[in-house]
């Protein structure tokens, strides 16, 4: 069984057959999906998801490229969608330098240093959004040594990943490691304690090979975790156990 530990599922991409892929899920050896909310809203329909399948799982937060025209009450309604008992993170949170439209880079710290003072008075894991930021983001993380969390699609340095693994980190691989430009990724995979990785599609988005360019879904996770057994020398059957035990683990999630 795999655990696809994040995935949009309140994508548009998803309104032709949203119940239809979910509900295919569980049969298809994907036990577990936990599904991050962007902002206000696509948290609240994350949760809405995690209500109606027993295998689905939410997190509330705001997304560096949603940090502008927040309502000023916003991080109480982060904090008062964490109560649900399927919200097992705050997420996905982070820095994003990538586009030149988004959010002023002091504003996105700001909304992320404020979700994770909320993460460590919850004591609740974070799911970390860190695109062409990662010195910054790394500073921000670094100044919050009581949370834990996960940088999800990890795309930083091997000397960060270590940093980040002493602080108790986890980081999370999508399909780009499946891609032939993904040499960086493998090899921090290939220094990373097995204990630290999770697996996660990402979809509708980051489709790995060979179905690059086409919708992603979890049905798909499977293709990172063999790409990541390949690299580690083991059984991908091991790699999806011990992906998903971390995730389990992480997330506080029983089963
Ligand atoms: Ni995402």
């Amino acid at each position: 069984m795999l655990f696809d530990t994040h995935a949009h599922y309140y994508s548009e991409a998803f309104d032709p057959d949203r119940d239809e892929v979910l509900s295919a899920l569980p049969a298809a050896g994907v036990g577990l999906v936990l599904c991050p909310g962007c902002d206000l809203p696509t948290s609240r329909q994350s949760i809405d998801l995690a209500e109606r399948y027993p295998h689905v799982y939410a997190a509330a937060g705001v997304h560096p490229e949603d940090a502008l025209g927040l309502p000023a009450d916003w991080l109480d309604q982060v904090a008062a969608m964490t109560r649900h008992p399927k919200v097992k993170a705050i997420g996905e949170i982070g820095l994003d330098y990538y586009w030149k439209d988004n959010p002023p880079r002091e504003l996105q710290q700001k909304v992320f240093a404020r979700q994770l003072e909320l993460a460590a008075e919850l004591d609740l894991p974070v799911i970390v959004h860190d695109r062409e930021a990662h010195q910054d983001c790394l500073e921000v993380v670094r100044a919050h040594p009581e949370v834990r969390g996960v940088y999800h699609c990890y795309s930083g340095s091997l000397e960060d990943a270590k940093v980040l693994v002493k602080l108790g980190w986890m980081l999370s691989f999508t399909g780009v490691i499946t891609y032939k430009n993904a040499r960086k990724a493998l090899e921090v995979i290939e220094w990373l304690p097995m204990d630290r990785i999770m697996v996660e599609t990402d979809s509708p988005y980051l489709t790995p090979e060979p179905f690059r360019g086409k919708r992603n879904d979890s049905g798909k996770v499977h293709l990172v975790a063999e790409a990541i057994a390949r690299v580690k020398g083991m059984d991908p059957e091991e790699a999806a156990r011990i992906t998903l035990e971390n995730g389990t683990r992480f997330f506080r999630i029983e089963i």
